[in-house]
């Protein structure tokens, strides 16, 4: 299955929307961490609904925003949403991850949530990541599936698209590889998710209250900052 295949049917029933709503809770931080000035490009893969790029717009005044998808139906929806939000400076392109659209040196600054690990071939992606960018550019890597996450193991079983489960230390590797230095690693809390007391557990998903505990506030999203 093609990722326009899979994706498209979730712009479609809004779940574009739905994944915003979930990932912002620590989606903003990781847009509050970016080392972005007043002008600069910005490239977000697997934009989804294109949030970061005008919550980024809104805050830190970038200079261009690009948004890539493989699904063009996220696209046609992000442009949508952008639109009305009046940002004439972000645009949107259909797009793989394993051959970026942009010119080497072009990009200032990239971002990804919740979309690097749906890559087919993510050293490639990482690749493609070192050449856009400019020296001293970052790319703010966030990924909630990861092997240390013993909670998200099971997603794969829900999508068709192989999804790549790397531990912390192979995200490092990989950045080292691709020639991006990596500056910072460490795991965001989602402080934001209501967990019940442990009396009304099991749920309808989670178990123990300590299994949900360790879901959202122990491994929460994984960020790996690499520097070009
Ligand atoms: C789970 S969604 C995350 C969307 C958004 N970043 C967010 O935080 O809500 C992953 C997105 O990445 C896109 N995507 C997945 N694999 C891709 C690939 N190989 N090339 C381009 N886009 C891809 C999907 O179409 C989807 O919109």
């Amino acid at each position: 299955m093609s990722v326009s295949d899979e994706f498209d049917a979730w712009a479609a029933d809004g779940r574009d929307k739905g994944m915003e709503e979930r990932h912002w809770h620590t989606a903003k931080h990781v847009l509050s961490r970016m080392p972005v000035e007043a002008g600069d490009t910005v490239l977000d893969l697997g934009t989804g609904s294109g949030y970061p790029l005008r919550a980024l717009a809104d805050t830190k005044d970038i200079g261009r925003g690009y948004g890539l998808d493989g699904a063009p139906e996220m696209a046609r929806n992000a442009r949508e949403y952008t639109r009305e939000a009046g940002h004439d400076n972000i645009g949107f392109v259909v797009g793989e991850f394993g051959s970026l659209p942009f010119e080497e040196n072009s990009i200032d600054h990239v971002v990804t949530m919740e979309a690097f690990y749906y890559s087919s071939d993510p050293h490639e992606t990482l690749r493609e990541v070192a050449r856009v960018l400019r020296p001293g550019g970052t790319l703010h890597c966030a990924v909630n599936y990861y092997e240390e996450n013993v909670h998200s193991h099971e997603w794969q079983e829900n999508i068709a698209i192989d999804m790549t489960r790397w531990d912390a230390g192979e995200y490092r590797s990989a950045f080292r590889e691709a020639g991006l230095a990596v500056a910072t690693q460490d795991n965001i809390a989602d402080g934001e998710i209501e967990i019940p007391p442990a009396a009304r557990f099991p749920t309808d998903d989670w178990e123990s209250r300590e299994a949900m505990v360790e879901r959202y506030r122990t491994y929460g999203t994984l960020l790996t900052v690499g520097v070009a």
